[in-house]
């Protein structure tokens, strides 16, 4: 199958595809997702199919605002219109009782509930509108790399597996949405995975406490969210997160040992490596918002550099506001992992 690059004077073309059953990636403003029409089991099998995704780890299904949501909704959360309405569309994805039998199973993983957003992205909510259905959309990447942040991403995983692919550059945010749980009407809400919208806002604006699923705070704990038990992101070299207390003690070790490292850090710490690394992947700024966005392209160029690296480091940031979903991202493509000072390896 070819795989088809549409712009934006082509979304009715695009659409058609969808309304034919094919799958078309689209961009939002955290990643690019794999679009499919909701509402058709086949279609919806296609995108585990071509992922590779495991079937118990159910989809978000994209809308263009709350009305589409509501036919397939239950139990209303007290708090739902009014988090809808400061936060849609955004990088907020919503978790709702819903009604037997409105979503196929297949994109519900059987579940009772099932999960919402509307993206961002203006080429996006006219696909969505010029299909006239829902649209699954899992982040547009084979299961176990990165989630995509540009379309060449997208590309370079699904070539010749879907139709095509709805261009919008590179994505703004880089991580994907924050997911809040409100099944439950009688209780507060739920973050069962950080992204931009953070607890720290929410809280803010809604005068109210949110909850954290446990698995955030300790490892044991199984994640309500089925997908945050896979590990993401495996890439074949070594990642090993640095402190940035760590770094002149990372570069002594890389110079000492003569190790191939390549780095993903902003332009202060990437200037003081760039002279003893194989491989630097700087973003643009030393902000967590600009790691955030740059840490999925940043893994994939290292990772799948011509250079054989042995290791690659990465700058940590404070875990508080988008440093929480961004050091959640890191932690598991590195495994848990830091840089030891101390350790042999120094
Ligand atoms: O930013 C994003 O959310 C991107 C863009 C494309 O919208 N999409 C995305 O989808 O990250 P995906 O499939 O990679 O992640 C969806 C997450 C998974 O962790 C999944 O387990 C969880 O949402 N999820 C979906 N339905 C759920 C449900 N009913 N209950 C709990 N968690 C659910
Ligand atoms: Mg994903």
């Amino acid at each position: 199958m070819e795989t088809k690059i549409y712009e934006e004077n082509e979304i009715a073309a695009a659409a058609q595809k969808i309304k034919e059953g094919e799958l078309i990636a689209f961009p939002t403003e955290t990643v690019y997702g794999l679009g499919a029409n909701a509402l058709l089991p086949e279609s919806v099998a296609q995108v585990f199919k071509v992922k590779g995704r495991p079937s118990d780890n159910p989809l978000i299904v994209h809308v263009t605002d709350f009305q589409q949501v509501l036919p397939f909704v239950d139990k209303i959360h007290p708090l739902a219109e009014k988090i809808v309405e400061k936060y849609w569309p955004g990088p907020l994805t919503l978790i709702f009782s819903i009604k037997n039998g409105v979503l196929p199973a297949v994109v519900t993983g059987g579940l009772s509930t099932a999960a919402f957003r509307m993206p961002d992205n203006k080429k996006t909510l006219s696909l969505i509108k010029e299909s006239g259905v829902p649209l699954v959309g899992p982040s547009a990447n084979t299961s176990g790399k990165p989630s995509p942040t540009t379309s060449e991403h997208v590309y370079h995983d699904l070539k010749g597996k879907i139709a095509g692919i709805l261009e919008d550059g590179a994505t703004a945010i880089g991580v994907e949405s924050t997911v809040l749980d409100l099944s439950d009407p009688t209780k507060a809400p739920l973050i069962l995975r950080p992204g931009a919208v953070t607890k720290e806002d929410l809280e803010k604006e809604l005068q109210t406490t949110i909850n954290v699923d446990k698995h955030l705070v300790k490892e044991s704990e199984t994640p309500k969210a089925p997908g945050m038990k896979y590990k993401h992101y495996a890439p074949d070299t070594k990642v090993l997160m640095v402190k940035s207390e760590d770094w002149p003690a990372a570069l002594a070790w890389i110079k000492d040992k003569k190790i191939r490292a390549g780095v993903i850090a902003g332009p202060q710490i990437a200037e003081q490596m760039r002279y003893d690394t194989a491989a630097v992947y700087m973003y643009p700024q030393d902000t967590v918002d600009a790691a955030a966005k740059g840490l999925f392209a940043g893994l994939r160029a290292l990772d799948e550099s011509w250079i054989d690296l042995d290791v690659i480091l990465v700058e940590v940031f404070p875990e508080t506001g988008l440093g929480t979903a961004y050091m959640n991202r890191l932690k598991k493509a590195a495994a848990q992992n830091y840089f030891q000072p101390t350790a042999e390896e120094n």
